[in-house]
């Protein structure tokens, strides 16, 4: 086994950030594929938070690579911040970190357009909850074939000229959404703006997908790690309210540009309750005070824009879901000691649509809203031991609860998180190690 992929298993903010990086002391390069600055990954070490929202998690281990796939959507002053945070504290130096050259550069207008969007849909009913971060518009325009890429920094004149075709479009839209169309002062600097974060970051760019194809061949082990969850798959999740990229398992291939031959296996990750951002279907979704306990006990509130996360019971049926799209292996259950002292703790098992009963959830979101989740209750557990190292040092409620999310998935737990510290782990599977 030398080529793990991670995988949020739900609708994102599962705790991969502290899996990659546990995981990151056994890789010898860490790829972060799909999505951009709308991720948002908290990491404890030592009891000092980091935040990163495109360099990957397995940053806080000096002498690994950091790769940032193709199929990223960069937005290159947040990188170039991030960069300079990880520098301040020792981390990420030049031969650490590679920018695959074929990413796409979000611009300042994908950012209007993504925002104007949203504030459109507050009052049409039609708004996403995107992060606003100019994801969906960056995408859009890769798949427009009219994208900058990272590549592109390199020439003015190319960058100019595309950033004028996008322009030329997008202004009408721009005014058809209440915005203003911006001065030629504005865009100029945009693109003066762009071309000089390129300059710093070429660097640390190259040919990623050649650089990971390579590593693998020579053996090494190589974590890919996933952004967002399964659930906001832009093919597979709960369509419209997904994000714009492939955030199952196979969109580590798409992203690197290796096939699918060269994965051992795949860890997904979930909470031991659920939690989602923006607007879509949350069928397990906990409201008014319960939901607020929960959101605080967890931290529920979004890394990136410090949003309140709705929050849940774990949804079976949900992750079952993730568990096939993107072929796990094994699972790695996180903030289990956030249920401590809630006296009780559901599950939902099934849901129910139209008098029948379903063990995954309905293909159409509109069918999801009107499923009626069918939960079972477990008897809840006070303080987890922060010490605990085995499923055996578990209080015997929480054991069983872990036990039985496991039966029910279909899959074993590699890892159990009980805290945010690295020490807070119990390790089951060594995914690098064993045939899962
Ligand atoms: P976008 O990715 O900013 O376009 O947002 C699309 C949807 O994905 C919204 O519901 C966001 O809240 C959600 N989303 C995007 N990134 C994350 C993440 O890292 N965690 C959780 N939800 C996310």
């Amino acid at each position: 086994m030398s080529v793990v992929i991670v995988v949020g298993a739900q609708w994102g903010d599962e705790g991969k950030g502290k899996v990659v990086d546990l995981f990151t002391e056994r890789a010898d390069t860490v790829v972060r594929y799909g999505g951009g600055a709308n991720a948002g990954h908290t990491l404890v070490i030592e009891g000092k938070k980091l935040v990163t929202h495109l360099v990957p998690s397995g940053v806080c281990h000096p002498g690994k690579s950091c790769v940032l796939g193709d199929g990223m959507v960069i937005d290159p002053h947040t990188l170039l911040e991030e960069i300079a945070d990880c520098q301040s504290r020792g981390l990420l130096m030049r031969n650490e970190l590679l920018i695959g050259l074929g990413a796409h550069v979000i611009l300042p207008y994908h950012k209007l357009l993504d925002g104007l969007r949203e504030d459109r849909g507050a009052t049409t009913g039609r708004a996403i909850g995107t992060t606003r971060r100019g994801i969906g518009p960056a995408y859009e325009a890769k798949a427009a074939r009219k994208g900058v890429r990272m590549r592109d920094l390199e020439k003015p004149a190319r960058v100019r000229e595309l950033v004028a075709a996008n322009l030329d479009e997008m202004i009408p839209l721009i005014l058809h959404l209440g915005g203003t169309a911006p001065s030629k002062a504005e865009v100029a600097k945009w693109i003066d703006d762009a071309l000089a974060a390129g300059d710093k970051l070429r660097p640390y760019s190259g040919d990623a997908g050649r650089h990971v194809a390579r590593t693998i061949a020579a053996g090494k082990h190589v974590l890919f790690e996933g952004a967002q969850g399964c659930l906001l798959d832009l093919d597979h999740g709960t369509y419209p309210y997904v994000t714009s990229s492939s955030t199952i398992a196979a969109g580590a291939c798409q992203s690197a540009g290796i096939g699918p031959t060269q994965i051992d296996t795949v860890v997904g990750i979930t909470k031991a309750y659920a939690t989602r951002v923006g607007e879509g279907p949350f069928p397990t979704e906990i409201k008014g005070e319960a939901g607020e306990r929960l959101r605080i006990a967890g931290g529920e509130f979004g890394a990136t824009t410090g949003r309140p996360r709705r929050c849940g019971w774990l949804d079976l049926p949900a992750l079952r879901m993730g568990v096939r799209l993107s072929g796990m292996g094994s699972l790695a259950l996180t903030k289990l000691d956030v249920l401590a002292n809630l006296g009780e703790v559901s599950v939902c098992v099934a849901y129910k649509l139209d008098g029948k009963e379903l063990d995954e959830p309905p293909t159409d979101p509109e069918d999801i809203a009107r499923a009626e989740p069918v939960f079972t209750k477990f008897p809840g557990w006070t303080k987890l031991p922060s010490e605990c190292r085995d499923v055996t040092d578990l209080p015997a409620p929480a054991r069983a609860y872990v036990d039985t999310i496991q039966r029910m998935a279909g899959v074993p737990f590699c890892l159990v998180s009980h805290g945010p510290d690295r020490t807070e782990t119990i390790r089951l599977i060594d995914p690098f190690a064993a045939a899962i």
